[in-house]
């Protein structure tokens, strides 16, 4: 019998933005300032201080970035709408300018036979809802965003039939309320879990607003996923990568999938006083809320050992704690409030190579982490992140980047085992199309198919050029990934 099977005939080969990382215009066309705008702004919050306010302009070149997709033979776009775009100030009047950029370029995309795959929310909320009601420490954000959905659900429901809620809740909440490197800057674990619980309501709430509105759509939010394993046998290591898969990936996961929080951890939580207040109402949200598909956004796991901080810790095993990695943060010894510090350490793995950035390598994680999550909640998946950032040079007018295709290349390999494996998968969107901002790196560390001419001192002439593995992925999809 053949190794491998097929990928689905259907199957949505695709690539990924976000829209601060691209648009530019930050305030072009009666667009209100998103909480990112007035970050980036602030001195030292940023590498070099960079911002999205031009980013690689894509709100003015917009039509030139779709062509370059139709030449790749993309079957998908995954993108993000800038609330503050569409509703300036977060839960007033619609801009109808602003909807209308996004109107032309789901019209492009849907010309050229390429699925748009519309995110909700990547992290760039209204400064007006910040301001007015304290951000997603309110819930009076959830009428705002309901209001938000409403319209974008009634605008293109006849033309958008995948739709991603939250991209990477688990992240944007630890940075933005817990290690305070993202806005509103806030470093509290117990006001993390409290924003957190909110958007959980926001997100029930966008699902069940969709499903009485686009009945014939597909909605899911996209997480941040990452298996973890236990860095030994022994087993107390093997306690803490059950206690850190709670704690990095059930929190989340089972809410979305299940409609409940996960049992142990909630009995940590309240013990440790961390626990959100959780109504009898809101228990029944986030029960009545089912996603169609669950996206996971794939970069690596996590490795973990028992708690050593009592002990020393072996040379090369400690993680630092670290300002760009959002998916090793761990608590310090000196957050004693949280209930994870005596449950386990990230470590690094030692079978694993890392990226100039220090991101571990690990296209088996992969197959690994498809298959659990498929396992346990039965959701088809949507691959909605996964790719490598790289520093690519300009050379002769070419880049050739021949490292992205082989990080690629195995991943899609280990996609294809899950798949195998029998994982039900609707497509596979690699992140990201062109070249973008990095939030906290700046411009240099790229990850696009397609070099944008920019850095972290300016625009330049924003020229868009292939590179080589722009060709690669033609290919793959060209075949439907047979060469795989
Ligand atoms: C994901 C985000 O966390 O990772 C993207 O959804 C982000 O927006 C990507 O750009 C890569 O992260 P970074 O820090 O390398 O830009």
């Amino acid at each position: 019998y053949k190794q491998l099977d097929d990928f689905p005939k259907n199957f949505l080969w695709g690539a990924a933005s976000a829209a601060y990382q691209i648009e530019g215009g930050f305030d072009a066309d009666g667009k209100g300032p998103s909480i990112w705008d007035v970050y980036a702004h602030q001195p030292g919050n940023t590498f070099k201080g960079t911002t999205g306010d031009v980013a690689i302009d894509h709100y003015h070149h917009m039509a030139e970035d779709v062509a370059l997709m139709a030449k790749m033979g993309l079957k998908a776009y995954r993108f993000s709408v800038a609330w503050s775009r569409v509703i300036p100030d977060g839960d007033g009047a619609v801009n109808e300018a602003g909807l209308d950029f996004y109107r032309r370029l789901i019209k492009a995309l849907k010309q050229n036979d390429i699925e748009p795959v519309l995110t909700l929310y990547h992290w760039d909320l209204p400064q007006a809802l910040q301001d007015k009601y304290n951000g997603w420490e309110s819930r009076q954000v959830i009428p705002a965003f309901e209001k938000y959905c409403r319209t974008l659900f009634e605008a293109f429901k006849d033309d958008v039939k995948y739709w991603v809620t939250f991209n990477e809740q688990n992240v944007f909440t630890g940075m933005g309320y817990r290690w305070g490197n993202h806005p509103p800057k806030v470093q509290d674990t117990k006001r993390m879990f409290a924003a957190n619980h909110i958007i959980n309501l926001a997100n029930a709430t966008a699902i069940n607003l969709f499903h009485q509105l686009v009945p014939d759509g597909m909605i899911g939010p996209s997480f941040g996923y990452g298996p973890v394993y236990p860095l030994t046998g022994a087993p107390e290591d093997v306690l803490a990568a059950v206690n850190a898969d709670d704690f990095n990936n059930n929190w989340w996961l089972d809410v979305y999938c299940r409609g409940e929080y996960p049992y142990f951890e909630r009995k940590a939580l309240t013990r440790a006083e961390l626990m959100p207040e959780v109504t009898a109402a809101d228990d029944a949200l986030l029960k009545s809320a089912k996603p169609d598909f669950l996206g996971i956004n794939y970069y690596h796991g996590g490795t973990v050992q028992q708690n050593r901080l009592e002990k020393p810790v072996k040379a090369g095993d400690a993680k630092e704690f670290s300002a760009t990695d959002p998916y090793l943060m761990q608590p310090k010894a000196e957050q004693a409030q949280s209930p994870e510090v005596p449950m386990f350490n990230a470590v690094s793995n030692p079978y694993l190579a890392k990226t100039a950035w220090g991101w571990e390598i690990d296209p088996v994680g992969f197959r690994v982490g498809l298959r659990q999550v498929y396992e346990k909640y039965r959701l088809p998946l949507f691959v909605t992140e996964n790719g490598l950032g790289a520093l690519d040079e300009l050379k002769d007018g070419e880049i050739d980047d021949s490292y992205r295709i082989d990080y690629l290349q195995d991943h899609l390999k280990t996609m294809k085992e899950a798949i195998t494996d029998g994982v039900d998968m609707i497509g596979y969107c690699a992140w990201s199309f062109t070249d973008l901002l990095s939030w906290l790196n700046g411009y240099k560390k790229r990850y696009g198919f397609v070099y944008v001419d920019r850095d972290d001192d300016g625009p330049k002439d924003l020229k868009r050029i292939p590179k080589k593995s722009f060709y690669w992925y033609r290919d793959i999809i060209k075949q439907n990934g047979a060469q795989i």
